[in-house]
């Protein structure tokens, strides 16, 4: 009973801070200042597409048309021309043009890669990001419901915690074992996957993904505490299985919002630290300030359905796509960022990240402008109890849900067994993720679950070739339409089947 209380106090305790802490401690904020101009804001690349933004005029023009991916060459160019000018001041584009061509590393990409364009004929068909009247994001779905604080002390005071995580690390070395990553002896081995991906769980919503000759990690967070100050707020009952330090060489990371178990100020500077300007940063709507603040210059902030890619990696389309959360992470600046999940469109292999969420009707949209993917990272924990939390946190069933929806080959389950945040019993996650896909006809290896550390090579029997001409075209609807006959020859054209 005093157990239960304290546990009660501590968990009231923990999401109060969070509900009224000051903004001082929000991390970035006041830690470092850095004189970037505004016109270095979005670090220009050679990238076909700069900025979705930019780009979506041009596409809805074209939307009408076939739009069978050619070499672009030239029209790159002209098209990146008109479509800053289009959004920019003359000044600005200038500014950004030369503060691209001067930035160290972040641009020095081939240019002679051949890339395609993705196909925008769904583009009317999926939801856009929305803001309210006092300018702060919401979800546009409504299966949304935003925690009230009435609702959040109902939660903390008359719900019973089942986490009952144990406090002996021999239990929990026996349940949750963490095993060094195969990269801290092996580092050489690393982003080496040929046509396959391989993915590895670092706990809880960080997955290193190594695909498309690109390695990615999503959410990093090496910390002990997803807290804004070292002393308070959910701890993590599993280390991470590596430092920063023990990384491979990373190319990208995927930040799906702020919370404090996924955008980790010491993580960020950490990273930053150590892969500086080469490592670009995609953040959703509204964080490129805070990145900026601490330190980071490679940095692009996208909208929903806005898309860009690694300088020197045109060929891999990195699109921030929607999710049903929220973001805070001081006191007043609810909503002020965006949300979302990315999806990672690549030439060999698709990867989507859903981030944190509730089960939404987005999933079915990405799934169709996008799936299917080769590989989804989708969460699994945090779900008790289902009145309070269904609204930003899926539980297992409706993790099978978002699995379906965006037609992913392969699941990873991701956001379980390293923070207690919700009520149910620490190792209950797998147990109810494995009794859904049983319901829905699924098999284990559909939708696994890895060991802290653990890695998974996944490779598809379909050869990949460089610039095969339909790997942008491949959505349910687009199959419909067309016969591609790609693994025949491969340049053969596709053909419309009207
Ligand atoms: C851009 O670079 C050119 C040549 O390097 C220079 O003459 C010009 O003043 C620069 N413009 C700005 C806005 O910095
Ligand atoms: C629930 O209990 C666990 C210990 O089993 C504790 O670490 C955690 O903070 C509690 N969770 C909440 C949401 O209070």
């Amino acid at each position: 009973m005093v157990v239960a209380v304290r546990r009660r106090r501590a968990l009231l305790s923990g999401w109060l801070a969070l509900l009224f802490q000051q903004p001082r401690y929000g991390g970035c904020g006041s830690a470092k200042t850095g004189s970037i101009g505004w016109w270095n804001r979005r670090i220009w690349s050679r990238c076909p597409w700069h900025q979705g933004a930019a780009m979506a005029g041009k596409h809805k023009e074209t939307s009408g048309e076939s739009s069978f991916p050619k070499n672009r060459g030239e029209e790159d160019n002209k098209e990146h021309q008109a479509g800053t000018d289009m959004h920019y001041p003359k000044e600005t584009v200038r500014k950004r043009q030369n503060s691209s061509r001067s930035s160290r590393g972040s641009d020095s990409s081939r240019a002679s890669r051949r890339s395609f364009r993705l196909d925008y004929r769904l583009e009317e068909d999926v939801t856009k990001s929305m803001r309210g009247k006092d300018g702060k994001f919401v979800n546009p779905w409504p299966t949304w419901k935003a925690p009230a604080l009435k609702n959040i002390l109902k939660w903390a005071l008359t719900e019973k915690n089942n986490s009952n995580v144990p406090s002996s690390k021999e239990e929990l070395d026996k349940e949750l074992p963490v095993l060094e990553p195969y990269f801290v002896q092996q580092p050489e081995l690393a982003g080496r996957t040929d046509s396959g991906i391989r993915v590895t769980w670092l706990g809880h919503a960080t997955v290193l993904v190594e695909m498309d000759e690109l390695v990615l990690i999503t959410d990093p967070v090496f910390s002990h505490r997803a807290s804004p100050v070292s002393f308070m707020g959910p701890k993590r009952y599993r280390a991470p299985p590596c430092t920063i330090e023990q990384l491979p060489k990373l190319d990208a990371v995927l930040i799906s919002h702020n919370h404090y178990d996924h955008l980790d100020y010491n993580t960020v500077v950490g990273l930053n630290q150590r892969f500086g300007g080469e490592l670009r940063w995609f953040v959703p709507l509204g964080l490129l300030d805070w990145m900026q603040r601490c330190g980071c210059e490679n940095v692009i902030e996208l909208d929903w359905w806005e898309e860009n890619c690694v300088p020197g990696h045109d060929e891999v389309t990195f699109v921030f796509t929607p999710a049903q959360h929220w973001c805070k992470r001081t006191a007043t600046d609810d909503n002020k960022a965006l949300w979302g999940s990315w999806s990672v469109l690549g030439p060999c292999n698709r990867f989507f990240f859903s981030g944190d969420t509730g089960y939404c009707a987005a999933f079915e949209q990405i799934g169709k402008r996008f799936g299917p993917f080769d590989l989804a990272a989708i969460p699994i924990g945090a779900y008790e109890p289902r009145w309070f939390m269904k609204y930003q946190h899926v539980d297992p069933e409706e993790a099978v849900r978002i699995h379906i929806d965006v037609q992913a080959k392969k699941s990873v389950a991701i956001h379980w067994g390293t923070f207690a945040l919700a009520n149910e019993y620490y190792l209950d996650p797998p147990v109810k993720l494995e009794e859904a896909l049983v319901r829905y006809g699924l098999q284990s290896e559909d939708f696994f679950v890895l060991k802290h550390g653990e890695s998974k090579d996944l490779h598809f029997d379909e050869e990949c070739f460089e610039n095969k001409p339909t790997t942008f075209m491949s959505t349910p609807m687009d199959v419909d339409k067309m016969i591609c006959e790609v693994q025949e020859e491969e340049n053969k054209k596709c053909v419309l089947n009207d």
